[in-house]
């Protein structure tokens, strides 16, 4: 119990967490075996740019579960590889029998003005962001259909749907992954699996090298001037419990995405405004009304790709079309 109120457990439960051996996603790994799941902590252990490899990453948030009494398997295949991918949930069937959870957090970054960027760092970003979270859900997909349950949390970005200077690569591939998230929702629907996703900022090695370079990055001060810095920013542990409520069997929300970040939790959304209508217009007239086609005003947000032709005026189909 927790101040009277009954702990969200999860006991029984199988919790795949990719990229769990640092920042967002070693915390994900930890809560959910502090309240009971069985975690397989899956890292292959890169820097942030997706260079290297080390399997102790895993393995050491392992060592800690299983220290505070918890119950945890190390993982280092790449989820950017689809045999990779395949290999992690066996990893789990084989462990525990089960999937519950997939997390899909492991990611990578790196910076570039689109001038500059080559095309390495821009198929490197796609593979470890969108083929990552593809054959991760792809490769889980057919154990929750059996089981007639499952949840899968995605990693998007306030880079993807905000945009950010030097970051179009990840932010195309973030944007990628939450329209993967509102797709398989709405499939999931009748298989019994929800998907949704977070957007976080916290203090991770990621925010140290997007705000710093050289040797502000080998110092100890990196944390502390990213807590208190221009965009003050909240640790990992605080975006943790996002992902605990949406995974938990007791939620029914699907095909959102949270902003979770230094303790406020908001749903992001995609909105259409109420625009303009005139089934027979030109190029003049989009120029003519350019503000009522602008502005928000009145929006529809969207849950379907039906939703948002079904508000257009039947008069389409009654005028010269
Ligand atoms: N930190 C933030 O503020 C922030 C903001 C927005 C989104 N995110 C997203 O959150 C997620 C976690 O980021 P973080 O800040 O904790 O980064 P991090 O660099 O601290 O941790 C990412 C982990 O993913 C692992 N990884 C990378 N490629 C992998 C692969 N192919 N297979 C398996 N593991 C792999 C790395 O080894 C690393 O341990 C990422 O998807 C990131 O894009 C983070």
């Amino acid at each position: 119990m927790d101040n009277g109120r009954a702990q969200m457990r999860f006991d029984g439960e199988v919790v795949i967490v990719t990229g769990a051996g640092r920042g967002l996603g070693r915390e994900h790994a930890l809560q959910f075996a502090a309240r009971g799941a069985s975690v397989v902590v899956n890292d292959l252990g890169v820097e942030s740019g997706g260079d290297g490899a080390d399997v102790s990453v895993a393995q050491t948030v392992v060592d800690e579960i299983v220290a505070a009494g918890g119950t945890a398997v190390a993982d280092t295949h790449s989820v950017a590889d689809a045999d990779g991918a395949a290999a992690v949930i066996d990893t789990a069937m084989k462990a525990f029998g089960r999937v519950d959870v997939l997390v899909n957090n492991a990611g990578i970054i790196s910076f570039g003005l689109f001038g500059d960027l080559t095309d390495d760092q821009w198929h490197q970003m796609q593979s470890v962001t969108v083929d990552g979270a593809y054959f991760m859900s792809r490769a889980a997909w057919p154990v929750f259909r059996a089981q007639g349950k499952g949840v899968i949390v995605n990693t998007t970005s306030n880079a993807g749907f905000a945009g950010c200077p030097q970051l179009s690569h990840y932010g195309t591939a973030k944007l990628a992954i939450a329209g993967l998230t509102k797709s398989l929702a709405l499939e999931g629907e009748e298989l019994g699996i929800r998907v949704n996703a977070i957007a976080p900022m916290a203090i991770t090695r990621m925010n140290r090298d997007a705000f710093f370079s050289g040797a502000e990055r080998e110092s100890d001060d990196w944390q502390e001037e990213l807590r208190t810095g221009l965009i003050p920013m909240g640790p990992a542990e605080i975006v943790s419990p996002t992902v605990l409520w949406l995974a938990h069997q007791s939620n029914t929300v699907s095909g959102e995405i949270f902003s979770t970040s230094s303790g406020k939790v908001a749903r992001v959304a995609f909105v259409v405004s109420e625009g303009w209508f005139d089934p027979n217009h030109a190029p003049e007239d989009l120029r003519d009304n350019a503000q009522a086609i602008t502005e928000l005003g009145d929006y529809l947000e969207p849950k379907s790709t039906g939703d948002e032709l079904a508000v257009i005026p039947p008069l389409f189909a009654m005028q010269n079309h």
